[in-house]
C-alpha cells in the first residue's frame, strides 16, 4: 500500500526528500481514464526507486476572459481517491494565491508555434500554460513530465520551452486515450449533455475518415472532415486545419509530417482533437 503524500504549498513541495527520478503528471484535475494512463506511463519511467508526482491546479492564467474557468470541475475528494488508487506518490494541489502573487510580473511566452490553432483561437492561453508548467517543473524538481497528444500543440510548445530555456525535465508524449465510442477523453466531456455527447463522436469519425481517404490535397482533407462534422447538427466548428506537426503552419498538399487538427463547440463545450496524416 503506497502512502500518498499530499502537499498544498510550494515550501512543502520543495521540502520533499529528493527522489532518484521524479516523473510529473501535470493536470487541472477532474481526473479520468487518460490521466490514469499517464500515471501508468509515469510509473514505468520512474522505475522502482523513482516517484510519480501529480499536480492538480486549475490555472487561471490559461483561461481567456469569458471562458469556463469558474465552472471548470474541481472534484477534490474524487481526484484524491483516483490518485491514491492509481499509485501516485506525491500529490501537489496548490491554491491560486499560493501559485501567483498579486504582483507577479514574469511570464513565459512562446512566440512561433503559438500563433495558430489554439493560440489563435485562445489568445494568451499558451502564455498561461508555459508559465504554470515552468513553475511546476521548478517547484517539483521534475526529471520528466508527461503531456497528452490530444493537446498536440501544447506538447510541442512545452518541448520548445524546455529546449530554448534549457530545462532539465524530459518530456514524454502520451498517445490520445479515447472512450469506447472514439471520443478523446477530456475533463470537459462531462459538460456535455446526452445529445451533445452522442454527437461529439463525429470528431473522431471526421478525423479518421479524412485521414484514411487517401487524399493529398489539404483542402480536400479539410472539406471531408467538415462534411462529416456537419452531420452533427449541434456541432459548431471553430477550426479544422491541416498543419505541419512541427511548425503548426498550414500546409498543402499533405506531407509526411502533417497534422489534421480541429476545435468544435457543442453547446457551451469546446472540444479539440487531432490525427497525424501522411
Ligand atoms: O493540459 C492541461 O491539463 C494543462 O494545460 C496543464 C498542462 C496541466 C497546465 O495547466
Amino acid at each position: 500500500m503506497i502512502n500518498m503524500r499530499i502537499v498544498t504549498t510550494i515550501a512543502q513541495a520543495q521540502a520533499q526528500p529528493n527522489a532518484k527520478c521524479r516523473v510529473l503528471v501535470p493536470t487541472m484535475g477532474a481526473l479520468h481514464k487518460a490521466h490514469g494512463e499517464m500515471v501508468r506511463v509515469a510509473r514505468e519511467h520512474a522505475g522502482h526507486d523513482g516517484e510519480v508526482a501529480l499536480s492538480i491546479f486549475v490555472n487561471p492564467l490559461q483561461f481567456e476572459p469569458g471562458s469556463d474557468y469558474e465552472r471548470y470541475p474541481r472534484p477534490e475528494k474524487t481526484d484524491e481517491e483516483f490518485c491514491e488508487k492509481a499509485g501516485v506518490d506525491l500529490l501537489f494541489r496548490p491554491s491560486v494565491a499560493e501559485m501567483y502573487g498579486d504582483d507577479r510580473s514574469v511570464f513565459i511566452e512562446e512566440s512561433s508555434l503559438s500563433n495558430t490553432l489554439e493560440g489563435k483561437s485562445r489568445p494568451g492561453h499558451f502564455r498561461g500554460v508555459c508559465t504554470v508548467v515552468a513553475k511546476l517543473f521548478n517547484i517539483l524538481s521534475a526529471d520528466a513530465a508527461l503531456f497528452g497528444e490530444k493537446d498536440f500543440q501544447q506538447l510541442a510548445i512545452i518541448r520548445r520551452m524546455v529546449r530554448d530555456l534549457n530545462f532539465k525535465t524530459s518530456i514524454i508524449a502520451v498517445p490520445t486515450v479515447r472512450d469506447d465510442d472514439g471520443l478523446a477523453c477530456s475533463s470537459r466531456n462531462q459538460y456535455l449533455n446526452a445529445d451533445e455527447r452522442e454527437q461529439a463522436t463525429v470528431l473522431h469519425k471526421a478525423l479518421f475518415a479524412a485521414a484514411n481517404a487517401g487524399k493529398t490535397s489539404a483542402r480536400d482533407v479539410v472539406d471531408l472532415a467538415r462534411k462529416v462534422i456537419g452531420e452533427a447538427p449541434l456541432a459548431r466548428i471553430d477550426y479544422v486545419e491541416v498543419v505541419d506537426a512541427e511548425t503548426f503552419q498550414s500546409v498543402d498538399p499533405v506531407r509526411a509530417n502533417s497534422l489534421l487538427a480541429l476545435a468544435v463547440v457543442f453547446g457551451k463545450t469546446r472540444l479539440i482533437d487531432n490525427i497525424r496524416l501522411g
